[in-house]
C-alpha cells in the first residue's frame, strides 16, 4: 500500500495571517495521523512564512507518526535538523520570492556541496531524500550525493494542459522511478497532487510515499481535516 504524508504548512500559513497560535499545527498534524496520514510533513522555511522553529520542536514531541523536515541545504538547516532529529528530511531548493517550491534540486550542479550536507545530516540517524525532477540523471546523481531516497517533483505531471501532456509527465515519473528502484533508493513523489489526479501517480509500481498538502488542507475547510485525509487515502486506492 502507498504511504501518504500530510503537509501541514498551509495550517500555518493560516495562523500566521494573525500570528498568534491558532489554527495549531499540532492539532491538524493529530487530526491528519487520525484519518490515516503515515507521516506529516513541515517545511521550515528560511524567511519563515509559515512554519516556525516551534513548530517543528512541538511536532517532533507530540507526533507517533515520522516528522519530515522539508528544508533547503543550508548551514542554518543541517543546525536545526540535527538538533531536532526528525525520522527524514527533504531536501529542496528554495528562491525567496516563489510562491511555493517550483523546481527540484539541481543535484547536477552542486553534487559536493550536498553530498557534505547530506552525510552532516545523516550522521545523526535522520534518512535524506532529494526533491528532484523527475529525470533519471537526477536520479542518479542523487544516489552519488549519498540520498536514501529520492521525492519526484509532480508539479509538471499536476500542471499539465491536456491528458497527453499528462501522460506524457506520468512517463517520465515512471522511468525516474524505475531508475531509483535499479539504484536501491526509496521512491516518493509530490506536489500538486489533488482528489483528481493522485491515482495514476499512486499507482506507480515503485512509490513508496505520496507527500501532499495543499490539496488535502483545502479540502479540510469543507469536511475537516480528519475526513479530507480519509478521501484522499481512498482516492490513492482507487482503480
Ligand atoms: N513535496 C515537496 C518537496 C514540497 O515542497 C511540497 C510543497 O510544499 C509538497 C510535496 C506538497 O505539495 P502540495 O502542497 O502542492 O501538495
Amino acid at each position: 500500500m502507498v504511504l501518504l504524508g500530510v503537509n501541514i504548512d498551509h495550517v500555518a500559513t493560516v495562523r500566521q495571517a494573525r500570528r498568534g497560535d491558532v489554527p495549531s499545527v499540532v492539532e491538524a498534524a493529530l487530526a491528519a495521523v487520525k484519518g490515516g496520514a503515515d507521516s506529516i510533513t513541515a517545511h521550515l522555511r528560511e524567511d519563515r512564512r509559515h512554519i516556525q522553529d516551534a513548530d517543528v520542536a512541538a511536532l517532533k514531541r507530540a507526533l507517533k507518526v515520522r516528522l519530515n523536515l522539508e528544508m533547503a541545504p543550508t548551514e542554518e538547516m543541517v543546525r536545526v535538523a540535527r538538533v531536532v532529529r526528525p525520522a527524514s528530511v527533504c531536501l529542496v531548493p528554495e528562491r525567496r520570492q516563489e510562491l511555493t517550491t517550483e523546481g527540484g534540486l539541481d543535484v547536477l550542479s552542486h553534487l559536493k556541496r550536498f553530498k557534505s550536507v547530506t552525510e552532516k545530516i545523516k550522521t545523526k540517524g535522520i534518512l535524506v531524500s532529494y526533491f528532484i525532477d523527475p529525470e533519471p540523471a537526477l536520479v542518479e546523481a542523487a544516489k552519488a550525493a549519498g540520498a536514501d531516497a529520492v521525492e519526484l517533483h509532480t508539479g509538471a505531471y499536476s500542471r499539465a494542459a491536456s491528458p497527453d501532456a499528462q501522460h506524457d509527465e506520468l512517463k517520465k515519473i515512471q522511468a525516474a522511478a524505475a531508475r531509483a528502484r535499479e539504484l536501491g533508493l526509496t521512491l516518493n513523489a509530490g506536489h500538486g497532487l489533488d482528489y483528481d489526479n493522485v491515482g495514476p501517480v499512486a499507482h506507480v509500481a515503485e512509490v513508496n510515499e505520496l507527500n501532499i498538502g495543499f490539496s488535502i488542507i483545502g479540502r479540510a475547510l469543507f469536511v475537516g481535516l480528519e475526513q479530507a485525509v480519509k478521501e484522499m487515502r481512498l482516492k490513492m486506492a482507487a482503480v
